[in-house]
């Protein structure tokens, strides 16, 4: 049985055009690609590749200046943060979640937009492998070229169960049985019918959004179509620690803030989504409100 796409490039002894990551003494990263006969500068001395190829993962280089570097190969979440931008990626932790929260399993027919640079895309084949199927849309033709240049790279070369189709999500997409449909884009509410024809009875929408505008939004439009259950949001924060000796404390920094996630289900069709028995907060559908289903009070003004 052969190995599943890439993964030979993510064990065993360093090969030519393997991918290396180098931590320094303070914990910095440098990432090269090997190749034969060359050398890796650094401002305390060089190396030669060769000392790296045919050694095992996990192996010490010592520069010609005396300093020593630990060599590993990029994992995923160092790959997407370093690799070149088109547009803003979805951080490891973000992708983590809509993995896990968008249930993406092996052999999933799933469709995303944007592409943007390829993080989630480079994410979403891992999960669904090549007995799966992503079909990635793209408004901006140089993002796209960006991400397949990217996710090409992570693979070692064209990953079976990709494909990229420039244009807008809501005027292009035509697949049918889709399993989960992920938007990371400005609107995702004015793809609402489309992705409901996609996706199959109990397919997920998934949604990423940077702010609470656009998740307001999304939530109250999914509420107002009819085709899906009520909407889950959220959002995570990660928090990395400092562990040393009695000084053990989170970190000073963090990423504070990325974006905002939610998924809803696909319901089968003329399926009436049940009445919500909770009652809406005080004043939420009032007469400020303005958004999706105002005019009626909103299909989550439904009293209990
Ligand atoms: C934040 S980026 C996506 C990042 C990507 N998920 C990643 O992890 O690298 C949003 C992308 O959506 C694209 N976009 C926005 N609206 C779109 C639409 N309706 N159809 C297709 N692409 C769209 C934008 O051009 C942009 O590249």
């Amino acid at each position: 049985m052969s190995e599943p796409t890439g993964a030979a490039r993510r064990r065993g002894p360093f090969k030519v055009g393997d991918q290396v990551q180098l931590t320094d003494p303070k914990g910095r990263h440098y990432t090269f690609t090997l190749e034969a006969g060359k050398s890796f500068h650094t401002h305390k001395g060089a190396f030669p590749h060769d000392e790296l190829i045919g050694a095992p993962e996990g192996t010490v280089v010592r520069t010609t200046g005396n300093v020593d570097y630990l060599a590993l190969r990029p994992l995923l979440p160092d790959y997407v943060l370093s690799m070149p931008r088109g547009a803003a990626v979805v951080y490891p932790k973000d992708a983590g979640q809509i993995l896990a929260m968008a249930d993406i399993f092996p052999g999933a027919r799933v469709v995303e937009a944007g592409v943007g640079s390829g993080s989630l895309s480079t994410f979403l084949l891992r999960a669904i492998g090549d007995q799966g199927m992503l079909h990635s849309y793209e408004r901006r033709e140089d993002f796209a070229r960006i991400a397949q240049e990217n996710v090409t790279r992570y693979f070692g070369g064209p990953h079976p169960a990709w494909r990229v189709t420039v244009g807008d999500l809501q005027d292009h997409l035509s697949d049918t049985e889709v399993d989960r449909v992920i938007l990371d884009m400005l609107a995702p509410w004015e793809c609402l019918d489309p992705v409901a024809k996609a996706l199959v009875p109990g397919g997920i929408l998934c949604a990423y959004v940077a702010t609470t505008t656009q998740l307001a939004r999304t939530v109250e439009t999914i509420r107002e179509h009819g085709a899906f259950n009520e909407p889950t949001a959220w959002e995570t924060m990660v928090r990395t620690w400092h562990v040393e000796g009695l000084a053990v404390r989170p970190d000073h920094r963090m990423i504070g803030h990325t974006g905002f996630l939610l998924t809803a289900r696909r319901l089968a069709d003329g399926v009436v989504p049940p009445r919500r028995r909770r009652r809406p907060a005080p004043g939420a559908y009032g007469t400020d409100y303005t958004g999706p289903g105002a005019q009626s009070g909103g299909e989550g003004a439904e009293q209990g």
